[in-house]
């Protein structure tokens, strides 16, 4: 259940990361132009069994982690992906489902049950995200399952990678949002050396997307975006950026890592979650000081930084107050 005192904990001054994102599957069924999991295929097919994430999950709660991501990959081409969801609600995490949507709507009602919110993939309308997403008829399934979900009352945000083969549709993008009644946070595609160059936003496409999705938020769209970080992204400019204090990756394969960009290219690798205690890392030496490292890294630019820019005393103010318009209410 949730637990307000574990929350105030999980956020107090001993800052210990309290996201976790974990790619609890490698396959998926997409080939998106801007993303390179599927491109993977030299990769060992390892993947974390359901005990060993049961444990996982024991162990971040113990270490006073609050929420639980599940990405990849496709996490919905995993059989037993509501099972894990299941033992991390009853651990009182939030959960978040990342998906492509291309199953949701048949597995929708599995999922829902154990799942806070569901972060659904959608980068264009109609044909431009099939093709960006090398899945014919993928569009009229995300709506599809985002409208199930919605019949269900369930919490839905459109997650939109704006990158060159995308950005004219951010406008209709924020209209589909609203008529689905959920909400949108628009993400720039982060380089991945080798493999997404060719659709990755310039600076003038970029700055004209993130100044239409200021407009947007202006004008009462659901817009997620924090309007500060959207400014940094549409300019280009330095943050100190302290996301890694906040969180930690679990790789499909259980290796622990702080931030990747692109395949052997993590930024900091902290051992197999199956042999970490994850309080005691959290607490070493190195992992704070790799953490004030990365302050300086500024190599992306992906939304999720938000919570690590600026200062926590006024950030969560501001993003609790987003929310609530955005998610509680709009979502009704
Ligand atoms: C890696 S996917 C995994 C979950 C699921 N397969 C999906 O597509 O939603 C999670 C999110 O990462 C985003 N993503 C993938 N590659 C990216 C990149 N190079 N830059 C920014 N976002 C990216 C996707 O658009 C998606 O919203
Ligand atoms: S973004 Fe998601 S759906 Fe697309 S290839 Fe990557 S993991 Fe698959
Ligand atoms: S700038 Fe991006 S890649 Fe670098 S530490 Fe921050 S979140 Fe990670």
């Amino acid at each position: 259940m949730f637990s307000p005192l574990a929350t105030l904990k999980a956020l107090s001054w001993r800052r210990r990361p309290f996201l976790l994102n974990h790619k609890i599957n490698i396959a998926c069924d997409c080939r998106c132009q801007f993303c390179n999991s599927w491109q993977l295929k030299e990769e060992p097919e390892e993947l974390l069994s359901r005990p060993e994430i049961e444990t996982l999950l024991d162990r971040a709660r113990a270490a006073g982690m609050i929420s639980y991501s599940v990405w990849g990959g496709e996490p919905l081409l995993r059989e037993d992906t509501p099972a894990v969801l299941a033992h991390a609600r009853r651990l009182g995490f939030f959960t978040t489902v990342s998906t492509n949507a291309s199953r949701l709507q048949e597995r929708a009602d599995e999922f829902i049950p154990h799942t806070s919110i569901f972060a659904v993939s959608l980068d264009g309308i109609g044909e431009t995200h099939d093709r960006v997403r090398g899945f014919p008829g993928l569009f009229d399934r995300a709506v599809a399952g985002i409208e199930r979900l919605r019949a269900n009352r369930a919490r839905v945000r459109i997650i939109y990678n704006v990158n060159l083969k995308t950005a004219a549709d951010v406008t209709a993008a924020a209209q589909l949002a609203r008529w689905l009644r959920v909400s949108i946070l628009y993400m720039p595609a982060i380089p991945l050396a080798g493999y997404n160059e060719a659709v990755l936003l310039d600076d003038e496409t970029r700055r004209r997307a993130f100044d239409e999705v200021l407009r947007l938020q202006a004008e009462g769209y659901p817009v997620l975006n924090l309007r500060s970080y959207a400014r940094v992204i549409r300019d280009g400019t330095s943050i100190a950026c302290h996301f890694p204090k906040y969180h930690i990756y679990v790789d499909f394969d259980g290796a622990l890592y702080t931030c990747d960009l692109g395949p052997r290219s993590k930024l900091a690798q902290w051992g197999d979650c199956r042999q970490v205690d994850l309080a005691a890392l959290f607490d070493r030496p190195e992992f704070r000081a790799k953490t004030r490292e990365l302050e300086r890294c500024n190599a992306c630019r992906m939304s999720c930084g938000e919570i690590g820019s600026g200062s926590p005393l006024w950030q969560f103010p501001v993003r609790a107050w987003t929310r609530v318009r955005h998610e509680l209410l709009f979502q009704k």
